[in-house]
């Protein structure tokens, strides 16, 4: 057996894979040109990628390997700008190559296999296949499909693993026979389902916050926290994305996956080990335990809303509705908060409240954890107001850390408390890009940071319900319209006002 190879990258030791072919299909599109081939690039620059491997690009688009090579190195060039390194370029460039063909004919597959066979042969990768489906879930299932019925599923001599990138299914049904599809190709331990939140430093860093030191655990359950605020926040729009927004909107978009993954990861229980199949059974077993919604009473639990005209970041931004491909009367929500219970020992009675949303006031992603307020207030003779209760909020992004608010006296006075806060900011540039971390641990056949089939319909199973109600004519009445730039609509004040409680301000 080949011992695995470690390069040091940053102080810490990363394995370098085996290795690999990797096709990308939609070699073409946003997502490759933005994202993939970038991070392929620089984990190349970096020398992460073993000697041995070869990228190659699918798509429907006519063009040679030259054509494709000069659409890769623009969108190379305009990421990394000044720091584009033209050594480092020929060498990955040296392993593009290119395949047009259309999704759905098993003639383009049969014509894929054999460059695919040529070029094992060329890189000597092995046998080592990765297929990334970096297309519109649309095609999902004509390329799994024909991946499985020309044999390009099988592994042979060595793995040969799928990304799918998000959104899988668009409900419990869709999901459901999505999952089928894979599966009638694929074994469950050959699939990566995509959320890039996972691949997040701080997103992992939340079970080894919590698992790893012996000071918060015994108060993260219900004895001692209030409640939970799961927020992510955007000011940008929907940009160009308006095709697949508008069937989307935010529930589908935000809620099934990034923020249901950072709810699981901050309410589940330790595993005996920390392995991927582990890990991602306490997670199912959080989403098993979230309390159904109560579809007839649904606005005491979700509000949605869509952005208006406002000024975002100082410019005017456009309301939804006014956006390049929306229907002028779309109901489509752009944001959306949710009050969830998950009824287990650990949180019966806590409320976890999620919220996120476009063209917000600022991007902002955070966890904070409300503890309950001290249970006597000795101090109440001297003070007139109340004590404010700890918080401590996990910073995903920007300004990654994490901070805990605590009462400490004034200097002087007798009797005088103030809220100070004790802050861990990681104040630097992390290492590995999300998508550089996701395709490493697919590179390496880590599924730890992929979404596993009944995850994904165990989310469904709960949203669809909420999402039918809200999408059905029954219901058809107005959006309520938020201005752009602003904390959200007022409702979703009034849902944690009822509660006695306020979001933390954006
Ligand atoms: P694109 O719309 O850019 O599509 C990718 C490629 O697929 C296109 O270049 C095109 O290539 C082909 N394609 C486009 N429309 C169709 C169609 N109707 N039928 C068949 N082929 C089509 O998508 P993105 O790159 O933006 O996204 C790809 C996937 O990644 C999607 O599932 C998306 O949800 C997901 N994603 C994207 C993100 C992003 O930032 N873009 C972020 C997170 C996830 P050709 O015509 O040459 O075949
Ligand atoms: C994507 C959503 O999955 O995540 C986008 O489709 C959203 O609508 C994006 O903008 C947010 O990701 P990040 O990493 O910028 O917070």
């Amino acid at each position: 057996m080949i011992e695995p190879a470690y390069a040091t990258y940053d102080s810490c030791s990363i394995e370098i894979p085996k290795p690999f072919l990797l096709v990308i299909f939609g070699a073409s599109g946003d997502l490759s040109r933005k994202k993939l081939f970038p991070a392929l690039y620089r984990l190349n620059r970096d020398g992460l990628l073993p000697r041995n491997f070869c990228i190659l690009g699918a798509a429907r688009t006519a063009m040679d390997r030259s054509a494709f090579h000069d659409l890769m190195r623009k969108a190379v060039e305009e990421t990394f700008g000044k720091d584009f390194d033209q050594k480092a370029w020929e060498s990955f460039a040296g392993r593009l190559h290119y395949h047009a063909g259309e999704y759905d004919h098993p003639a383009s597959y049969r014509d894929m296999k054999k460059s695919i066979e040529d070029l094992e042969r060329t890189h000597d990768t092995l046998g080592n296949r990765i297929f990334y489906l970096a297309v519109p879930p649309t095609v999902y299932e004509a390329v799994v499909s024909h991946l499985g019925a020309s044999g390009l599923s099988q592994e042979k001599t060595g793995f040969t693993h799928i990304a799918i990138e998000k959104p899988v299914g668009s409900d419990l049904a869709s999901a459901r026979k999505l999952n089928n599809v894979l599966r009638s190709s694929f074994l469950e331990r050959q699939v990566y389902r995509m959320d890039h939140y996972l691949a997040k430093e701080t997103v992992q860093n939340i079970l080894m916050f919590r698992f790893a030191n012996a000071i918060f655990e015994p108060l993260w359950n219900r004895r001692y926290i209030d409640h939970v605020q799961i927020t992510v926040s955007e000011s940008i729009g929907i940009e160009n994305r308006a095709g697949y927004y508008e069937k989307a909107g935010v529930i589908r978009d935000m809620f099934q996956n990034h923020i249901f993954q950072l709810l699981a990861l901050t309410a589940m229980e330790p595993p005996s080990v920390f392995e991927s199949e582990r890990v991602r059974d306490e997670k199912v077993k959080v989403f098993r335990s979230i309390r159904p919604f109560a579809v007839d009473c649904l606005d005491d639990t979700l509000v949605v809303a869509q952005y208006g005209e406002g000024m975002v970041n100082g410019k005017k931004a456009a309301a939804y509705r006014s956006e390049a491909g929306v229907s002028p009367d779309s109901m489509t929500p752009t944001y959306a908060s949710l009050k969830v219970y998950i009824d287990n020992w650990r949180w019966n009675g806590v409320p976890f409240y999620l919220r996120s949303g476009k063209r917000l006031v600022k991007k902002k992603a955070e966890i904070s954890v409300h503890y309950r307020a001290v249970p006597h207030l000795m101090f109440s003779k001297a003070m007139h107001e109340e004590i404010e209760p700890n918080a401590l909020v996990i910073r995903i992004q920007p300004d990654e850390g994490i901070d805990i608010t605590f009462q400490a006296k004034n200097p002087g006075t007798k009797i005088c408390l103030s809220p100070v806060l004790m802050d861990f900011s990681y104040k630097k540039v992390f290492s590995l890009s999300d998508y550089e971390r996701i395709l490493l641990d697919c590179m390496q056949g880590d599924q730890m940071l992929f979404v596993r089939d009944d995850g994904v319909e165990q989310t469904w199973s709960l949203l669809t319900p909420a999402l039918e109600k809200i999408e059905s004519p029954d219901s058809a009445r107005d959006v309520t319209i938020y201005a752009a730039g602003t904390e959200g609509p007022g409702e979703a004040a009034t849902l944690l006002k009822k509660d006695r409680r306020s979001w933390r301000p954006l």
